[in-house]
C-alpha cells in the first residue's frame, strides 16, 4: 500500500520543499498556523500535509501540535551544506507530474514522457516556464555541489588555463574550480536563458574576480561548442540524450578542441565526461525510467562499453574510467592521435 501511495508521498515532500517548510522551522518548532502564515498557505491544508510527512519521519510533531525539523528534513533547508531543497522540488514536482501524466502513454508508444504529458521535451518546456527553469538550475546546483568540491580538490589543473564546461548549467562546477585555482579561466556553455540567469546572479553576488574569469556563453551544444579550452568538461549532460545525439555532442567538442591542439605544457587537451555509468550507479534500477521521463526518445543507461564506443566514434581515446561519489564516473578522454 505504501508503494501505491508513493506519488502522494512524493508530492507532499515536494510541496514542503517548494514552500520552504524546513527553512521556516530552522529557528525552532512552529504550529501549522504559524507556518501557514510564514509560507503563505492555508493552515488546515498545510497541517494535513505535515501530518502525513510526520508519519513518514520527515518532520516531528509534539503534543502541542508544534512541528520541528528531523534529520530527514534538515537537507530540505536552503542553507544546509548538502541541501536538496531544489532537487526535491524538481523531482517531486515537474518530474513527478510528468511521470504521473504520461508514463503509461510513453511505455505504449516507446517514446519520452515529457511530450506525452506537456506536449514538448524538457528543455522546450523550461524555455517557456522561467520559474520552473530557475528551480531546475538550482536543482542542478544541489546535485553538483558535493562533487564540485571533490573535483576542485583532486583534478590536476596546474597546467590548465581555460576550462570549458559544456552544458555547465549555472556554472556551479566552474565556480568551484575557479575559486580553488585562481589561475584558471572558465567558459560555461549552456542555453541562452540559463546563461542569462547565471550571469545576472554572479554579477549580483559581487564576486568580481570570479565574474572576470568566468564567461557564460549562450550555445546550442547540439550545433557547436566554444573553442579555446585546454580542458573540456561535460557533466550530467549526455545522460539526457540518446546515442546518436551524444556522439554528435562529443564530435562538437572534438571539433572545438582542434583550435587548442596542445596545452601550455605540450600535452593534448583533455575531455572529462562526468556521468552515471551502469556498473557504478546505485540508482541503476530506476535510471532508465528517469531517462524516459526527461531524456529524448530512446535515451538509456550507459555502461562502460557504451561510453567507450560513443567516445571512440566521436574521435576520442578513453584513458581511464574512475567511479566517484554521487553515482557518477569520470571518463577521461584525449583526442585520438
Ligand atoms: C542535467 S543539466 C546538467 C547541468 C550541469 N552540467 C550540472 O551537472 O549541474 C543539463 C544541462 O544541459 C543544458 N542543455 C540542454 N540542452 C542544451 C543545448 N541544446 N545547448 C546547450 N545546453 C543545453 C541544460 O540547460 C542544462 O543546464
Amino acid at each position: 500500500m505504501n508503494l501505491l501511495m508513493g506519488a502522494m508521498a512524493s508530492s507532499a515532500v515536494g510541496t514542503a520543499a517548494e514552500l520552504g517548510i524546513a527553512d521556516a522551522l530552522a529557528d525552532g518548532p512552529a504550529t501549522a498556523d504559524e507556518l501557514a502564515k510564514t509560507v503563505e498557505a492555508d493552515t488546515d491544508s498545510l497541517d494535513s500535509v505535515l501530518q502525513a510527512l510526520t508519519a513518514l519521519g520527515v518532520f516531528t510533531r509534539d503534543a502541542d501540535g508544534r512541528y520541528a525539523n528531523s534529520p530527514m528534513s534538515e537537507p530540505l533547508r536552503s542553507d544546509h551544506p548538502d541541501s536538496v531543497r531544489h532537487l526535491a522540488t524538481l523531482l517531486c514536482g515537474l518530474y513527478g507530474q510528468a511521470a504521473t501524466g504520461g508514463l503509461t502513454q510513453a511505455v505504449r508508444a516507446g517514446t519520452s514522457v515529457m511530450p506525452c504529458t506537456f506536449g514538448v521535451g524538457l528543455y522546450e518546456y523550461l524555455d517557456s516556464h522561467p520559474d520552473t527553469a530557475r528551480i531546475f538550475d538550482l536543482a542542478m546546483q544541489d546535485w553538483t555541489r558535493p562533487i564540485a568540491t571533490l573535483l576542485a580538490d583532486n583534478l590536476p589543473l596546474d597546467d590548465v588555463h581555460t576550462v570549458v564546461d559544456v552544458g555547465g548549467g549555472n556554472g556551479t562546477l566552474l565556480q568551484a574550480l575557479l575559486s580553488a585555482h585562481p589561475h584558471l579561466n572558465g567558459i560555461c556553455a549552456d542555453r541562452p536563458d540559463t546563461c542569462d540567469r547565471a550571469e545576472h546572479t554572479l554579477a549580483e553576488s559581487q564576486q568580481d574576480d570570479l565574474a572576470r574569469r568566468l564567461t557564460f556563453r549562450p550555445t546550442d551544444i547540439l550545433q557547436d561548442v566554444p573553442t579555446g579550452g585546454d580542458l573540456y568538461l561535460i557533466k550530467n549532460v549526455l545522460h539526457d540524450w540518446n546515442t546518436t545525439t551524444s556522439v554528435q555532442i562529443l564530435r562538437n567538442i572534438r571539433t572545438a578542441m582542434t583550435a587548442t591542439p596542445r596545452t601550455s605544457a605540450g600535452a593534448p587537451p583533455k575531455l572529462l565526461i562526468i556521468d552515471p555509468l551502469a556498473e557504478h550507479d546505485s540508482g541503476a534500477a530506476f535510471r532508465n525510467v528517469i531517462k524516459m521521463v526527461v531524456g529524448e526518445p530512446r535515451t538509456r543507461s550507459r555502461s562502460e562499453a557504451d561510453i567507450r564506443r560513443e567516445a571512440t566514434e566521436a574521435g576520442f581515446d578513453v584513458l581511464s574510467i574512475t567511479p566517484c561519489p554521487a553515482d557518477l564516473s569520470v571518463i577521461t578522454c584525449v583526442p585520438t592521435s
